[in-house]
Parts: C-alpha cells; structure tokens; sequence
C-alpha cells in the first residue's frame, strides 16, 4: 500500500531545519574568525566552555577533538591505564568501548536494564573487581541512566564514574543535568547530537579542577598550562575542539533545551501514534528522569522486515545497534559470548529507531505511525 507522500523520503534525522534560523549569525561567525585567524584555543573556545559548563552544573568543561577523545582523556586523566578494568554496557555505540581500550585499559561488559536501555546497577555491582578501576554509564538514547545507584556503587568501591552523555545533553535526573554526577561527564558533537557542531566535536565536563587541567593537557600534547613547549605528560595528542566550531556551538546553545523539548513532545506524540500496536515504545520517564529523546527506539518482532518495509515508502530508520560491542569480532577476545547479556541481546535484536528530530511535524509523525502500523498489518 502507498500514499502520496511516499514519494517525499523522511530521514532519520533531518540536520538542514536548523540552517535558517541561525544562518546570518552563523556566517558572521566564520566572516569574523577567519577575518582574525583565530583558529586553534581562541577566546571563543573559552566562552563555549564556561557556558556549556554553565548548562551541565559543572565548575569546568574542557573541549576536545570528538566525543571518543572526551571518554579517553577523562578516563586518562583520572589514570586509568594498562592492568585496569573498566565496567560499561555493551549496548552503545563503539567508541565507548574503543575509548576504554585506547587508554590500555581492559573493558568488562555489564548487562542493562530493559526499560531504562541503560547500564543495570545490579550488573554493575556483579562486574566490580579489584581491578576495577572506573565505570563509565551510557545515557543511551538520550534517557538518563539509573546514575545514582551506580554512584552509591563506585563511590562504595572507591572507583571513579564517568558518564558518556553523547546522547543526552541537557537530559536531567531529580533535576540534575547529566554529565554532573560522576568524576566526568564525556559530551560528543557530532551533528546529529543534541547538540551538534559543524563537523566532529566532543567536551569533558567536570567539576574537579585535577580532572580539567588533565585534560586541558593531553588534548595539547601533554603541555603545561601557558608553555606550549614544556611537555609534562607523555600520552598527550591532537584533540582539541576547533575555536570556529566552539563558537558555532556556542551559537547553537541557545536553541538546546528548546530542541529537547520539542523532542519530548515528538516522544509523546509518537507514543500516542503507537498506542495499541504490537511494539514496546521507550518507557514513559522513569521517576526524576527527564530524557531528550536523541533516538526514539522502539521494540519489534520481524524488525528487520518491517524495516524494509518502511525504506520502501521512504521513512528511513535506524537501528542503534544491531550488533552489541561484546558480539563484535573486535572485541571476541574479551570472551563475553552469545548469551552473556540477556537484555543487550534482546534489545539489539529488537531495537527500530524512528525519524525523531526538532523541527518534525505532526504530518510526518503521523506518516511514521501509518506506515508501521499497515507494515505491522502484513507482518
Ligand atoms: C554513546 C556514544 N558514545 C560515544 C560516541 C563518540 O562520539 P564521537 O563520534 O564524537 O567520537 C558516540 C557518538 O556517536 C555515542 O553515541
């Protein structure tokens, strides 16, 4: 079955909404940086730090180069290292996993809670070793991990949480933003996050001034502060955030937390849509959680079907992620097998992301919801 509309493809995200309403500051950003040469750690890359600082709840943010380099140079600042494990889900994507093992440091994964998709405090505890060094929660999707249970659990076992909020700006819990509740927050800008810049981005958010000045170091080479030529750390790189993209960012703030709402009612719409069909939509909010809804992910039978289907009369969908890191050939040698993480796998096998963006219309909702509903039908 078809409509009229098929012929007009609906993206998964739609990233050119956001051009016309900031496109003359915008241009007068790039006229102004370039007309100065102010490429590298300019004043502009200061000012976005303070403000996102500012919207996290932290004393400090540090931008660096991606959201991969944030959870790296955190976890390297907090001196987690070869010989050390580190507790994360399995269920996100791959750069959480790969930022773990760049500092030397071993990943064990850890199951999730089926209804928050997130890390599951229980299994986080049952993963806790001796040589647990950090646990680094994912607020996957956009949802607020259970943070604070799992914050009772490190603190408990004297290791240092970071959170991968690359998902999930500007999400809160008991009114709290995330990215402030453990050691370190580890932001990404890629452009289709909630916050995303013109290219890649990342920032570390953290309220230790140890944790800051770490990171301020190796995202420069290891350098000390003010002397570029005096090295004091070995493991240091190329890994800062461009001052034009910090400025762009610091620009697109400004339209943050309107975005997340409008997201919010694009996940309340799309739960009204759905309701009744043969699928599990994301849980309406757990207690204190106030998600952003960076993916809407829905559970199905036959997902892979009904997927195809939806291509076909142009909504394009995602799957985040059809294959869970402890499954990935990369990451075999870790020997967490087929089966080790029940609710992972289930959720991989499942998991459908729907178009969801600022900027998406109550037509085009309406369009998904249809188009799912007559696919669900011929299932
Ligand atoms: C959960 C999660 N962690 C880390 C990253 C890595 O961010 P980046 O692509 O900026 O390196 C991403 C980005 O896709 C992500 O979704």
């Amino acid at each position: 079955m078809t409509s009229p509309s098929t012929s007009v493809t609906l993206p998964l995200f739609d990233l050119t909404r956001q051009w016309p309403r900031m496109q003359d500051e915008a241009l007068a950003l790039v006229a102004d940086i370039g007309s100065r040469g102010a490429f590298s750690l300019g004043g502009e890359l200061a000012a976005f730090e303070g403000a996102f600082a500012e919207a996290c709840g932290t004393a400090d943010c540090v931008g660096t180069s991606s959201g991969t380099s944030a959870i790296e140079l955190a976890l390297r600042a907090l001196g987690v290292g070869p010989g050390d494990e580190v507790v994360t889900p399995a269920m996100t994507f791959i750069a959480t996993v790969e930022a773990i093992a760049r500092t030397g440091a071993t990943p064990v994964f850890a199951d999730i809670d089926p209804i928050r998709r997130c890390l599951d405090p229980d299994a986080v505890r049952d993963a806790l070793t001796p040589r647990t060094r950090a646990v680094v929660v994912v607020h996957l999707y956009g949802m607020p991990a259970d943070v604070q249970a799992i914050q009772r659990l490190t603190d408990e076992a004297g290791v240092a949480l970071v959170e991968d909020c690359a998902q999930a700006h500007g999400a809160r819990l008991d009114d709290q933003p995330v990215g402030s509740f453990g050691a370190a927050g580890a932001f990404s800008f890629y452009p289709t996050k909630p916050l995303g810049a013109f290219g890649d981005g990342g920032a570390v958010t953290t309220s230790r001034p140890d944790i800051a000045a770490g990171v301020r170091s190796l995202r420069h080479h290891g350098s000390a502060p003010g002397d570029a030529n005096l090295h004091l750390l070995r493991e240091g790189g190329t890994e800062r955030l461009d001052n034009l993209q910090a400025a762009l960012l610091h620009l697109k703030l400004r339209w943050m937390d309107a975005d997340n709402v409008e997201r919010r009612d694009a996940a309340d719409r799309y739960r009204e849509l759905l309701a009744g069909l043969p699928l599990v939509a994301p849980p309406l909010d757990p207690a204190g959680a106030e998600p952003v809804h960076h993916l809407f992910v829905v559970e199905l039978d036959a997902r892979d079907s009904i997927r195809a289907e939806l291509d076909a009369a142009g909504v394009k969908t995602g799957i985040h992620y059809p294959t869970p890191a402890h499954l990935q050939p990369a990451w075999a040698e870790l020997g967490a097998g087929p089966g080790s993480l029940p609710a992972t796998e289930a959720l991989a096998s499942r998991a459908l992301s729907l178009p969801i963006f600022a900027g998406i219309t109550r037509d085009e909702q309406a369009r998904v919801a249809d188009t799912l509903r007559t696919a669900l039908l011929n299932a």
